[in-house]
């Protein structure tokens, strides 16, 4: 597969023609946090800082003017610095950012503060991420009181501060063609890592070794880290929803719950399947195990554009009830169970949830208080599952302890939906048959 690229100029382009007039956009990258004296976190950028820019370098602000004649698109970074660089690594420098990433200025972030309040200038809205928790906010006021200072000099001082927030996620949301290789990518590479642990794990393994599969079948296919902590439960634990102590011995006759996807070029996946620890599943797991896939399968099926994000929701949690009673562990009318949220005992959580750069990627679920339609384009998670924990009173001893999830990433098509994780074997005889 050959890799894409991603036309960040094109981005821009379309984000800067829904902003107000006389806009400017800004926005800061992530940081370096320290990880202990000697070493620091993984750098992962600020999705929305990517999303605009491709740059992928800490102490980074990016200006977008599109009302301005010049200096549309400016990036400040850090200088180049051959004594840091050979101990951290290579710098873009400001000859980089503009040569490589499309600025038409670059400065070295150490100016932000003397050249940013000329930059501002000028503009009437300046529009930033809300949700950023990087104190972009409060350096913007900084700037403002640096430009009022020389109002009487006839500086003119932008009037809004503006949310960045809801404009981007509404790109961010809908994926295109670029995007959707990415995506396609992750899932592909998470898929074999399913398989890799459907076929590899055995009694007696522990958790961890069992993740450790995963982060090798990432890491192989140049996926270097997990989108998420993987979530790696045996037995009981699967019912614990983000258990990752990952440090259990796996035990025949459970099953294991793995929650785990990779990242591929800032663009997540997100897959759970749950399979037998020995070879194959009891009479008790494989009866929730159907009704779990029948809420997927279900669920899925209203995965399509024109529909209600919640219909696929409501669908999983009358599946799910109607299945609970059929074995006789609620007991009752669907509807009146389904009423009195019975159900959230068993299965206390979302079907699922928007899924790009972030696992639980940005954009509404709600637009003027009703749940939003899906359109072609979207990308979002199904994830039913039944979680009977062991210390459960009034349900018979035989199910105790069993919890199975079964995730997919789907995309909505014109017409339907495309699974795009659909690799990583969810039918009872489709697992078995690996084992074999
Ligand atoms: N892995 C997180 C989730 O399933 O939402
Ligand atoms: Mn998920
Ligand atoms: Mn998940």
């Amino acid at each position: 597969m050959s890799e894409k690229r991603i036309d960040f100029f094109e981005r821009r382009k379309r984000l800067s023609s829904q902003l107000l007039e006389d806009s400017i956009v800004v926005v800061a990258s992530s940081s370096i946090k320290s990880r202990n004296s000697d070493s620091d976190y993984p750098f992962r950028q600020d999705s929305n800082f990517y999303y605009l820019s491709g740059f992928n370098e800490p102490e980074s602000i990016i200006v977008i003017r599109p009302f301005a004649e010049n200096k549309k698109f400016v990036i400040f970074c850090r200088e180049r610095d051959s004594l840091r660089e050979q101990w951290d690594g290579f710098r873009s420098g400001q000859e980089g950012a503009t040569q490589n990433f499309g600025a038409d200025e670059a400065y070295g972030i150490s100016l932000v503060d003397q050249i940013m309040p000329d930059l501002l200038e000028g503009a009437r809205n300046i529009y930033y991420s809300m949700s950023s928790p990087n104190g972009i906010n409060i350096r913007l006021h900084k700037w403002l009181d640096q430009i009022r200072v020389n109002k009487r000099q006839g500086s003119e001082v932008p009037e809004n501060l503006l949310s960045l927030d809801s404009i981007l996620d509404e790109l961010r949301l809908v994926k295109t063609e670029e995007e959707l290789f990415f995506m396609k990518k992750a899932g592909e590479i998470t898929c074999g890592a399913h398989i890799r642990a459907m076929k590899s794990v055995s009694p007696g393994m522990y958790e961890y070794q069992l993740e450790a599969e995963y982060l090798h079948a990432f890491i192989n296919e140049g996926a270097r880290f997990p989108a998420y902590n993987s979530i790696v439960g045996g037995g009981n634990n699967a019912c614990i929803l983000h258990y990752n102590e990952n440090n259990s011995e796996l035990i025949d006759g459970d099953l294991v719950l793995v929650d785990a996807g990779c990242e591929y070029h800032h663009y997540a996946s997100d897959v759970t399947r749950t399979f037998p620890v020995g070879k194959r599943f009891s009479e008790e797991q494989k009866k929730i195990y159907e009704i779990v896939l029948e809420a997927h399968k279900q669920a899925s099926a209203e995965i399509k554009p024109g529909n209600p994000w919640n219909k696929a929701h409501n669908t999983a949690i009358k599946v799910i009830t109607e299945g609970l009673i059929n074995l006789g562990i609620l007991k009752g009318n669907p509807d009146d169970l389904i009423e009195r949220g019975e159900y959230l005992k068993f299965y206390m959580h979302r079907i699922g949830h928007w899924l790009g750069m972030d696992v639980h990627d940005v954009g509404n679920y709600k637009k003027n208080g009703k749940w939003r339609n899906l359109e072609p384009g979207m990308v979002l998670t199904v994830e039913p599952g039944i979680y009977i924990l062991d210390t459960l009173e009034d349900v018979e001893e035989k199910w105790l302890g069993i919890g199975i999830r079964i995730e997919d990433d789907l995309l909505v098509t014109g017409s339907g939906n495309e699974v795009i994780t659909a690799n990583a074997p969810r039918e009872i005889q489709d697992i078995e048959n690996l084992k074999s």
